[in-house]
């Protein structure tokens, strides 16, 4: 297997692996150089898990993998007035959301890596993430938080025995905390390190094999910092370049009205995020002002033919309990991105579209119980 070295794609440095080099000195974040392979007959073999994809991940020994069987999600059929959606079920993971998918390979690195601290900042699931593969793989763990966290992923990052930090303001000052903390200590970013994408990219391999081996025309996810976005496209990329499938999707972004950084700049045809003002929303896990990776977002939305699209706050709350009246408790941030589904399938045809369900309504079971307790919610 081929290990590459660090890129960054804004200066064009290269960087050998380290476990303290978490950016490009000019400031960029950094992707990995990495090849592929697919071998289809042992993929084929082995179980449902997403490490059936063993060569196409980058981890040198098989005993650096901590593993809790993780992927392999279901890939629902949903029919949203009248019209054929693939839903991938990706709250069901260990920890309760899709950032296990990433967090299963960026811990097994900082295990192959000899790491035996972490510092991450989170809206609460990633921490959550990490701090349980932290916990399988025996490494201590701090996790920074808005202070406005659901409580249910604050109990949950300290069930993994992992230190909560949590920080008044802004999701960004949480971040700003962990960096602090970062000049000494391993960075489990799930923005930042590149090899949490090379876990949010099963995402592709999954749809792809559940499709029998071939690209849906759209996919529409949530952007938040974009680790599934970016991931999702990553893997595509790559099973394209590998000749399994010809095309890429079209990379369909949902983001929150109240925070929508990402749309507002590809609205301007512009290549760099702009500052915003951030309100405040439900969708509590794409409440992002400043993604680290928004130039890259935006590269990816300009190559696929993609879009960004936002929703409101009340058109979350109608996603969310339709969801519920289907059988599914899930968070207010997976339900924004069905209310983007639901307005992107208003003026498409487009033929075989994906979307995603990316964490489990218990994660937030407090403040969704405060949406029910409103009488709106009963009404429609
Ligand atoms: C449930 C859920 N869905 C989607 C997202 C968005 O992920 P990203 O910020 O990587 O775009 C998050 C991020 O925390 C999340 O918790
Ligand atoms: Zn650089």
């Amino acid at each position: 297997m081929k290990h590459g070295k660090l890129f960054c794609s804004n200066c064009r440095r290269s960087y050998a692996l380290h476990p303290m080099r978490w950016k490009c000195d000019c400031g960029s974040f950094l992707d990995l150089e990495f090849e592929p392979k697919f071998p289809m007959r042992k993929i084929l073999k082995r179980g449902p898990t997403l490490w059936r994809y063993r060569e196409a991940l980058p981890i040198a020994r098989e005993e650096s993998i901590v593993s809790m069987g993780e992927g392999v999600t279901p890939l629902e059929t949903m029919d949203f007035e009248g019209r054929r959606v693939l839903i991938k079920v990706d709250y069901l993971f260990p920890t309760g959301s899709y950032k296990d998918r990433g967090a299963t390979l960026l811990i097994s690195k900082a295990k192959e890596q000899g790491v035996r601290k972490v510092v991450e900042d989170s809206s609460g699931n990633a921490g959550s993430a990490v701090a349980a593969y932290c916990a399988r793989a025996g490494m201590t763990c701090e996790i920074y938080v808005p202070a406005t966290t659901s409580p249910g992923k604050l109990v949950q990052i300290g069930a993994y025995g992992a230190r909560v930090q949590k920080i008044e303001g802004s999701r960004e000052k949480a971040a700003e905390a962990a960096m602090e903390a970062a000049s000494s200590l391993y960075y489990a970013s799930h923005c930042w390190n590149p090899f949490f994408l090379h876990g949010t990219k099963t995402f592709a391999y999954e749809v792809c094999e559940q499709m029998g081996w071939e690209s849906p025309e759209t996919l529409v996810l949530p952007v938040g910092h974009g680790t599934l976005f970016l991931g999702a496209y990553l893997g595509f990329r790559e099973l394209r370049e590998a000749g399994i499938v010809r095309s890429i999707p079209k990379m369909v972004g949902v983001q929150s009205a109240a925070c929508a950084p990402i749309y507002l700049a590809s609205k301007k045809g512009s290549q760099e995020i702009a500052s915003i003002k951030e309100r405040e929303t439900i969708a509590e896990g794409i409440a992002i002002a400043k993604p680290v990776r928004g130039r890259q977002i935006l590269e990816v939305i300009r190559e696929t033919g993609g879009e960004m699209l936002t929703v409101t706050e009340e058109e979350i709350k109608v996603a969310l309990k339709k969801m519920g009246q289907r059988g599914h408790f899930i968070e207010p941030t997976s339900a924004a991105t069905i209310a983007g589904l639901r307005k992107y399938l208003k003026d498409i045809k487009d033929s075989s579209i994906v979307s995603t369900l990316t964490g489990c309504g218990l994660k937030a079971a407090e403040k969704i119980g405060h949406l029910q307790m409103d009488g709106r919610w009963n009404r429609g």
